[in-house]
């Protein structure tokens, strides 16, 4: 009999059939090998043990493992894989997406001509801002935040950066575009406050592609509304998949729904990459590269 895997959501096609034929899918998580979780689902203590101690490996379908209690599956000696690298260009594609969305205005225009508002062609109607000559400011110098500097900078900006450990204080007071790449972790949550806004550019906004617990959600709807900063472009929110219904009436700000991976070559390359781990943990007794430390 091929090890059991329980996952934990739906999976694109491919990778469930990648998955099937190398191990047998059990609809139960009790007394499985494996666990393909998908990101939001909560892997704590309680899920390791209802798995029971057979269980040796969950491969987290997602770079980031804050749904993920690392210490509990250290206890219990059960492996964690995440998928890293080949989502980076994407996340990075989106994050200029939304950095231009917002200061060239796209969705606001587009919002605009829905409403079917007259309008006419005119030198001085909804002028943005470019990003050529700005300063990009990554919070998060990983590998995403390092791709989306590369792309800011093909767009003229100069990047700058703030990585664990450093002060954020340059970042957030000499950036134009404040953007979040970091991990969340005990010591991220709530970095981006009302502290962090005070200290950003009027003209300065913030765009979040990572975690949306790292920003105080209630803060942003504060600087926004009194203008401490100058706009918010948002693909993850701290209570996912709840926004704050004060964004929702803001121009000045832009948001997707937690999109940044999300194309098919890239979600099935993170599918494929959690099914190896699986695969080289399960079958081949080898631990993968993309184990969690
Ligand atoms: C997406 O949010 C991921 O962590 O992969």
């Amino acid at each position: 009999m091929p090890p059991t895997v329980h996952v934990t959501g739906e999976l694109p096609a491919r990778v469930h059939e990648a998955l099937a034929e190398s191990f047998t899918l059990a609809d139960r998580i009790e007394g499985v090998d494996g666990v393909l979780s998908v990101l939001t689902k909560r892997v704590d203590g309680a899920l390791l043990d209802r798995a029971g101690p057979q269980l040796r490996i969950v491969a987290n379908y997602g770079v980031g493992v804050d749904n993920v209690d690392l210490e509990a599956a250290r206890t219990r000696n059960v492996l964690i894989a995440n998928t890293p690298d080949v989502l980076t260009d994407a996340v990075a594609e989106l994050t200029i997406a939304l950095t231009l969305a917002l200061l060239r205005r796209v969705a606001e225009g587009d919002r605009f001509l829905r409403r079917k508002a007259r309008w006419s062609f005119s030198l001085e109607f909804m002028l943005g801002e470019s990003l050529r000559g700005k300063t990009f400011g990554v919070v998060g110098p990983g590998r995403i935040g390092r791709a989306a500097a590369s792309l800011a900078e093909a767009f003229g900006a100069r990047a700058i950066f703030a990585g664990r450990g450093d002060e954020i204080g340059v970042v957030l007071e000499t950036a134009d575009v404040v953007s979040l790449h970091c991990p969340l972790t005990p010591e991220t949550r709530h970095l981006i406050d009302a502290a962090a806004f005070a200290r950003m550019r009027s003209t300065a906004v913030l765009v979040n592609t990572a975690r949306g617990q790292i920003v105080d959600e209630a803060a942003l709807v504060e600087a926004l509304r009194n203008a401490t900063i100058a706009g918010a472009a948002l693909d993850v929110y701290e209570r996912e998949p709840e926004v704050s219904p004060e964004l929702l009436e803001l121009e000045n700000v832009v948001l997707t729904p937690h999109v940044a991976s999300a194309t098919p070559d890239t979600r099935e390359a993170m599918g494929m990459l959690a099914v190896e781990a699986l695969r080289a943990v399960l079958l081949e007794g080898r631990i993968p590269p993309n184990t969690v430390p």
